[in-house]
């Protein structure tokens, strides 16, 4: 007995010595400079009956030749870009054509509990299942992926994810730009040996969450696209497992953020960059019309302002954007914006440990617990406004998502405070290592068990994720 329990703190310091010196594999440089066109994600306004499914297909990310991946379009590696005009319903039928069981989670829309993708809601190989809710909510760049337990990682990854815009007559009377100056951008890195699509995380990189070295937007590595010396309206969301971005361009180009989450901010902030971590969206417009034809700027990440351990030191571009065509046009980025009606903190509060636990089998857990799918961990009730606390004792970052609302950040920590991207209803918050963050939010009139959980797709996986049910 007491070798084997020396045997056990042996190798328990052994696993804790080797979690500690994390390094992601490092970003690749272009080799190719850039010259892969940017795909555009096939667009389906209002979805009504609209037929789906998920499938292994081929598709080109680099041009080197064809990767097989997961997709809900054959041959494409994103998934439908949804455009819904508020007030409408969406339905689609969804058939699993994969050999393992699936499910889609309408990442930030407002829906019963029942069409939310629920761990518990599986849809097995060769069945269908008939997802229909009414789009209630404010305009916004929402998404959608794959919510099976212990899957979800593995399928965003291999490529079943896509983006859902929400528009709505307030946003309309804006003005903001539209058609070829308004451009979806979903980030994801991936791991690519000879074209092999890998995912296969060793214990570590469960620990610090699966990161690629090649990072491909609307599913292709280096890309470029041509653009006007004018006002752009790009829409990012961060669909990658892990990584989190410093988002900026080259040259310090300054950007607008619009919106966020859950939509329009109340006014717009200029910025040089921002951490967007796994799941968040950002809504920003960018002005080229510095930029004399032919020259380039990128889309990049830098290096972290206040590092973490496991990402963060290194800087690098992904996307290149080259003026083609000169255009005079004095585009007026509008004062205002939205009105937000601001939810003050709540008496009533829950706090949510985020913990790393170390020892033979390594875990990531909430309150000391792993996720059941039969333990309702937080009930709720319809109409009540609560303060949640997320508390990040860990040296990990966390980006902290709650199914089936919008909520508001109210307060952050540490001394990067409520950045102004997080000024407006937010679904995920990124709490960076030794970060407090409370958010507040009124739980909506959809009865049902939702989840609460990490949105690094190895640590949700991993059993960081709780329910909660809203009674
Ligand atoms: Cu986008 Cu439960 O996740
Ligand atoms: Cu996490």
């Amino acid at each position: 007995f007491i070798r084997n329990s020396a045997i056990g703190i042996v190798a328990g310091s052994a696993l804790l010595e080797s979690c500690m010196k994390v390094e992601p594999v490092p970003v690749s440089m272009a080799e190719d400079n850039f010259s892969n066109p940017l795909n555009i994600p096939k667009i389906i306004q209002n979805p009504k009956n609209y037929v789906m499914n998920a499938k292994t297909t081929q598709a080109k990310i680099t041009n080197k030749g064809t990767t097989e991946i997961m997709s809900y379009l054959e041959n494409i590696p994103t998934g439908p870009l949804f455009r819904m005009q508020k007030g409408h319903e969406f339905s689609t039928s969804f058939k699993n054509n994969l050999d393992e069981h699936t499910n889609i989670h309408w990442h930030g829309l407002v829906i019963p509990a029942n069409m939310d993708g629920h761990p518990e809601n599986i849809i097995h190989p060769n069945e269908s299942f008939e997802y229909r809710f009414n789009v209630n909510q404010r305009a916004g760049t929402y998404w959608y992926h794959p919510h099976p337990h212990e899957a979800t990682a593995r399928q965003t990854y291999m490529g079943l994810a896509g983006m859902l815009i929400v528009n709505d007559t307030e946003e309309a009377t804006l003005n903001l730009p539209s058609g070829a100056l308004e451009i979806p951008l979903i980030i994801s890195d991936k791991r690519l040996s000879n074209n092999n699509l890998r995912y296969n995380p060793t214990m570590n990189e469960v620990m610090s969450g699966y990161m690629g070295e090649t990072i491909t937007v609307n599913g292709t590595a280096f890309p470029y696209t041509e653009v006007s010396s004018t006002t752009y309206r790009l829409r990012i969301l961060n669909a990658s497992n892990a990584r989190i971005y410093n988002l900026a361009f080259t040259n310090n180009l300054p950007f607008t953020v619009i919106g966020s989450d859950g939509g329009l901010l109340e006014n717009p902030a200029k910025m040089t960059s921002l951490l967007l971590g796994p799941a968040e969206r950002v809504d920003i417009l960018v002005d080229f019309s510095s930029l004399k034809i032919n020259e380039s700027v990128f889309l990049k990440s830098n290096t972290f302002p206040d590092g973490s351990k496991a990402q963060g030191k290194e800087e690098f571009n992904f996307m290149k954007f080259t003026v083609k065509t000169i255009v005079t046009e004095n585009y007026q980025t509008p004062a205002r914006l939205s009105t937000i009606e601001k939810l003050s903190m709540s008496s009533k509060t829950r706090t949510f440990k985020l913990q790393m636990k170390m020892g033979l089998k390594m875990s990531h857990q909430i309150n000391n617990k792993l996720y059941s799918s039969t333990r309702i961990d937080e009930t709720v009730k319809v109409g009540d406004i609560e303060t949640w606390i997320f508390e990040n004792k860990s040296d990990e970052p966390h980006p902290m998502h709650i199914h089936g609302l919008q909520f508001q950040v109210s307060e952050r920590s540490s001394k990067r405070g409520i950045l102004p991207h997080e000024k407006g209803w937010k679904d995920v918050v990124l709490l960076m290592p030794n970060e407090t963050v409370k958010v507040t939010m009124k739980f909506p009139d959809n009865k049902g068990k939702y989840m609460v959980h990490c949105h690094n797709l190895e640590h949700e996986d991993d059993g960081m994720m709780l329910q909660f049910e809203i009674v």
